[in-house]
C-alpha cells in the first residue's frame, strides 16, 4: 500500500513538471499518452499494481488512484483550453511599458584579494586562523618583543580602550596565540581587521585589512620564506613580476626585511607615476625569521624550531590589483566604485 502511495506521489510529482512545459498540441498529446494510454499508461500500470494486493486494501488504494487519475484528467483538460485560448498566441505583457531598473550588488574589492589571497595560500597547505581585533597589550605588543618604550606603543598610532586594552594595531597578536594552541609544525595565515590611530588621506585608513603569515618547524630558513612569498607574489599578480627584499626592522623577527614588487602600474618605466610616485617599486609586506625571544615567550624551544613571519596590507594590495589611486574610495560604499571590479 505504501508502495503505490509514493509511486502516486512520485507521478504526481513528475506530471506537475511536465505540465509548464506543454506548449503545444504534440506535446500534450505526449503527456496523455504518458498517463492515459491504455497499454503502458502510468495509471494503467498502477491498476495492475492494485490487483496484487490484499483484498481489504483494495478499496482504500482504489480511491486513492481513482483521484489521481481525475487530477491527471482535469489537468489535461485544463491544459486543452489553455492552449486554445488567445492569450497563448499574443504577448500578455505590455511591451511599451518602461523597463525596472534591478539593482544588484558586487563582492567588495578588498574580499576579492583577500579571497585570492587565501585561496593561494590553502594550496600550499596554509590554514587559516582567526583572532580577536580587541585585544590585550601582551598580544599586541608585549609577547610579540615590543620594549615598553617601543614607539609603536605611543598613541599616535594606537586606538586604546583602557590601559591595558586595545584595538589591535595589526594581525601579528595571532601568531602569539596560535603558537599558544598549537605545536609546530604550523601554517597558518590570518586576515583580519586592523585599527590605527590615523586621519584617512590617499594612503593612510584609522581601519584596514592585513593577512598574517606564520611558519613554523624543525629547520625553516630564509629560503623557505623567500620561496613562499616568491610563488605567492607570482600567484597573486603573474609570473614575471619582478620582487626585491630590502633588509628591515620588527621587534618579533629577526632578521626582517621588506618586500617591494616592480610598480604593477607603469612598470618602473615613468618618472612621474603616481601610484610608485617614479621609483618602479611598490612595498607590499613585512617579514622575517620569528625571532627567538618570540619563541620563548610561548614556551617554543628556538633551539629546536624556526619559522618566519610574514604580513601583508590587504587595501593596498587590492590598489595594486586593480590600479585604485585612493585608498579612501574603498569605504565610501560607492555602488559605482564597487561593481567595476567583479567579473559579471
Ligand atoms: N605586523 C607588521 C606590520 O603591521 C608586519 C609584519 C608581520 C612584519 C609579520 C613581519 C612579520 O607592519
Amino acid at each position: 500500500m505504501e508502495t503505490l502511495k509514493n509511486r502516486i506521489q512520485g507521478l504526481r510529482d513528475q506530471f506537475a513538471q511536465a505540465a509548464p512545459q506543454v506548449l503545444d498540441q504534440a506535446a500534450l498529446q505526449e503527456l496523455r499518452n504518458l498517463y492515459l494510454s491504455r497499454k503502458k499508461g502510468h495509471l494503467t500500470q498502477l491498476f495492475e499494481l492494485m490487483k496484487g494486493l490484499a483484498p481489504e486494501q483494495k478499496p482504500a488504494a482504489g480511491q486513492e488512484v481513482n483521484s489521481f487519475k481525475q487530477y491527471v484528467q482535469s489537468e489535461l483538460d485544463r491544459l486543452e483550453k489553455e492552449l486554445q485560448a488567445p492569450s497563448r498566441s499574443g504577448p500578455s505583457v505590455d511591451l511599451t511599458l518602461p523597463g525596472r531598473a534591478s539593482y544588484w550588488g558586487a563582492p567588495h574589492p578588498v574580499l576579492l584579494i583577500k579571497e585570492r589571497i587565501e585561496q593561494i595560500f590553502l594550496r600550499m597547505g596554509f590554514s587559516i586562523e582567526d583572532g580577536p581585533e580587541m585585544e590585550t597589550d601582551f598580544y599586541n605588543f608585549e609577547a610579540l618583543n615590543f620594549p615598553p618604550h617601543h614607539p609603536a606603543r605611543d598613541d599616535w598610532d594606537t586606538l586604546y580602550i583602557d590601559d591595558d586594552l586595545l584595538l589591535r594595531t595589526h594581525t601579528s597578536p595571532v601568531q602569539i596565540r596560535v603558537m599558544e594552541k598549537k605545536k609546530p609544525p604550523i601554517r597558518m595565515i590570518n586576515p583580519g581587521k586592523v585599527f590605527r590611530k590615523e586621519t584617512p588621506d590617499p594612503t593612510h585608513l584609522p581601519m584596514f585589512f592585513q593577512v598574517e603569515g606564520l611558519v613554523v618547524d624543525h629547520g625553516i630558513t630564509f629560503a623557505h620564506l623567500k620561496g613562499t612569498l616568491e610563488y605567492f607574489l607570482k600567484a597573486l599578480y603573474h609570473d614575471s613580476i619582478k620582487i626585491r627584499f630590502r633588509p628591515s626592522f620588527f621587534p618579533f623577527t629577526e632578521p626582517s626585511a621588506e618586500v617591494d614588487i616592480g610598480c604593477t602600474v607603469c612598470n618602473g618605466e615613468e618618472d612621474d607615476c603616481r601610484v610608485c610616485k617614479g621609483t618602479g617599486w611598490l612595498e607590499i609586506l613585512g617579514a622575517g625569521m620569528v625571532d627567538p625571544q618570540v619563541f620563548k615567550n610561548v614556551n617554543i624551544d628556538p633551539e629546536k624550531y624556526s619559522g618566519f613571519a610574514f604580513g601583508m596590507g590587504v587595501e593596498r594590495t587590492a590598489m595594486f590589483s586593480f590600479q585604485i589611486p585612493d585608498l579612501r574610495y574603498f569605504y565610501e560604499n560607492d555602488l559605482r566604485f564597487i561593481r567595476q571590479f567583479s567579473k559579471k
